[in-house]
């Protein structure tokens, strides 16, 4: 079978930063000398207040696994993605804030006002004590209050956790406990999709969890009636205008981090990765502007939540560093109906445009109607993230969107990873239909053999997703438990970092990534453990035991499967299954909610007690036909009931 392959166009390959030559020459250059290639990007892409002498510094020998890129470097975050770009952009708009309701006015804020805004906010949090290494949770909406709020933190070296404001209250006060937040930053209520979700209350819910130290600075953002808590809440707003315009950076280590992001993994509870100042910023930089061939005067728009990695690296910190105008948009794509993305991108005279194959699958599914009377003209690269896009919604983002012209960037890459690791750049990669294609700069991808764990030479192979040597955007370690970092990512297969994705490598040397290979789902391209969800549901107290598994989803990907066993005595019923999903959803948030719930009178379990996972994913995926040796469980009987009464038929 051949792919089909669609090289980039002359006239864009004539204005992009990188053609085909270049990309080869520079991506030797940096593996075969990351120091070099590294050090000259660091020194042209960022302002350092101190120089580096040493580039990297880094060792994925499980037990001594330590990373750092520019070490003695001292620079600061706020000051590289605001401050230094004032004398020639001050007036340049920096974030254009597109409200969930079209009716409202979009705000248009220049660096000057960012400058501003991220300088008060700053001095609001030193006001509360908040200080160098202190950590700040941040569960906001889509608004620019996030941006001087991640940004303000950057400014005073605080470390700040966004949680996706989606997130129930018990998530979020999981998270302000981990990394003992000081203050957590919310708003009353946030508008999404023509519903509110009451941030406050759950904030107020979740502290009832946590410390009674712990203060909550309240956005007054919609005006919604909230609950006030003398000595405790803090009107944001109020106190920023109270406090001075102005607020010094704080010299901070390249090392320093600058976030922890949680995010699910195979077992236990979400991680907090932790990322660096330097090498996540240039990493942030270097990516924003060659993966999306940004240019100087272009409008960028990364239709992810700030509550994300996407967010973080490619609405805030690569763009804001790079002096881009980004876009921010409170809304979702099919509010008030699925015209809402086109709308926007004509409105605002979008450049790129970066969103989730699960996006596109929705659309795409509403059909072409919606896309059509908007004026897409001033769009000149598209991109997807998030999950392997199928080559259906491909060809329709590829027809509809980018009208047979433009550039796709599929981009894969993770939370730990920072930024772009496996991408094509728009003037230099021929892409093809549901393939990542090739690595970015200095990145070193290897296809291992799964079970020996050696790396296959041969161009055209399948096996798992590894990388070989560090880049500057990698995750340091987990917050609070390094173990668990090194024991994560550097124990199955020594000497790599071990992504969890499977993948095949093409004839071309094209990477194809086949989704995860442990047991973390994708779901409408957020990623959420099975673990998590089975320790929800087995928190009720009907649920004697379950298993949850990823299944294939039209729109979402894959949806959540549940098989549940019930307590003895408990009866199975419709309102059983409506409550168990009520339940998942205010322990984790709406987005575990189970899409399917199999009630299983037993699970298949090996003799020594272990939940054959291989088995229910396969009857899950309708696939049972395929469920390979049974002859190890315990009561090979209990498949046959599965199967019997699988949901997914
Ligand atoms: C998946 C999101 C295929 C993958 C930036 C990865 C992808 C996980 C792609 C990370 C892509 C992300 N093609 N799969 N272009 N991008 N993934 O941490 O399974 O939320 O391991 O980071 O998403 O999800 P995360």
């Amino acid at each position: 079978m051949t792919d089909q392959t669609y090289p980039p166009a002359a006239d864009i390959v004539k204005n992009a930063h990188i053609d085909i030559a270049t990309y080869e020459k520079m991506y030797e250059a940096s593996v075969s000398d990351p120091d070099t290639f590294w050090g000259d990007e660091a020194r042209k892409r960022l302002d350092w207040i101190e120089p580096f002498t040493k580039v990297k510094d880094t060792n994925f020998t499980l037990g001594e696994v330590s990373i750092k890129w520019f070490e003695d470097g001292v620079l600061n975050v706020a000051h590289n993605c605001i401050d230094r770009h004032l004398a020639t952009r001050g007036d340049q708009t920096a974030i254009i804030f597109e409200p969930d309701d079209p009716e409202t006015p979009a705000q248009h804020i220049t660096y000057n006002e960012l400058h501003e805004k991220v300088s008060r906010m700053a001095n609001v949090l030193l006001a509360q004590g908040v200080m160098r290494g202190d950590r700040v949770i941040i569960y906001l909406p889509m608004i620019p209050e996030a941006a001087y709020a991640m940004l303000a933190c950057a400014r005073i070296g605080a470390i700040h956790s966004v949680v996706f404001a989606g997130f129930s209250p018990d998530a979020l006060a999981n998270r302000i406990n981990d990394c003992q937040a000081k203050v957590v930053i919310t708003a009353d209520t946030a508008p999404r999709g023509g519903k509110r979700t009451a941030l406050k209350s759950n904030t107020d819910a979740a502290l009832l969890h946590c410390s009674d130290k712990v203060r909550c600075l309240v956005v007054k953002h919609t005006g919604d009636q909230t609950t006030w808590i003398e000595d405790r809440d803090v009107d944001v707003k109020a106190m920023m205008e109270q406090v001075a315009p102005d607020c010094p950076v704080r010299p901070m280590n390249a090392e320093d981090p600058l976030f922890i992001l949680y995010t699910s993994g195979s077992t236990g509870k979400p991680k907090g990765v932790v990322h660096s100042s330097g090498g996540y910023l240039l990493y942030a930089s270097i990516t924003q502007e060659l993966t999306f061939d940004y240019h100087d005067g272009d409008v960028f728009w990364c239709g992810a939540d700030v509550g994300w990695v996407t967010g973080h690296t490619y609405i805030i910190y690569g763009p804001l560093a790079n002096g881009a105008t980004t876009l921010m948009f409170e809304g979702v794509p099919t509010y008030p109906d699925a015209s809402r993305f086109w709308q926007v991108i004509d409105k605002h005279k979008v450049n790129q445009f970066y969103t989730a194959p699960t996006a596109i699958r929705a659309l795409m599914g509403a059909g072409t109607s919606f896309v059509e009377g908007h004026d897409l003209s001033s769009l000149k690269v598209l991109g997807t993230v998030g999950e392997p896009i199928n080559p259906e919604a491909w060809n329709w983002y590829n027809d509809n969107i980018g009208k047979g012209k433009l550039p796709i960037v599929d981009t894969w890459w993770q939370t730990e990873t920072g930024g772009h690791m496996i991408t094509p750049l728009p003037g230099a990669t021929p892409t093809k239909p549901g393939s990542a294609t090739k690595p970015f700069f200095g990145v070193q991808p290897v296809v291992l053999e799964p079970t020996s764990g050696e790396e296959i030479h041969e161009t055209k192979t399948e096996g798992v997703l590894a990388i070989k040597d560090s880049w500057p955007g990698q995750m340091r370690t987990v917050y609070g438990d390094h173990e668990r970092f090194e024991k994560t990512y550097f124990s199955d297969y020594k000497g790599y970092y071990f992504a969890g994705d499977g993948c095949r490598r093409d004839e071309d040397g094209y990477y194809w990534i086949t989704g995860r290979v442990d047991d973390v789902i994708n779901v409408s391209g957020h990623r959420m453990g099975t673990a998590e969800v089975e320790s929800a549901l087995v928190a009720h107290s009907k649920v004697a035991e379950a298993a949850v598994v990823g299944y294939p989803h039209d729109v979402k990907g894959q949806g959540i499967y549940c098989y549940v066993t019930l307590m003895n005595g408990e009866e199975p019923s419709d309102d059983l299954k409506k409550e168990l999903r009520n339940w998942v959803r205010t322990e984790i948030g709406p987005i575990a909610s189970p899409d399917l719930i199999q009630w299983a009178p037993g699970l298949p379990k090996t003799r020594s007690g272990k939940i054959m996972r291989r088995i229910l994913r396969k009857i899950a995926e309708n696939d049972y036909g395929a469920l390979g040796d049974t002859s190890t469980l315990a009561d090979p009987s209990v498949v046959d009931d599965l199967i019997e009464n699988r949901m997914n038929k």
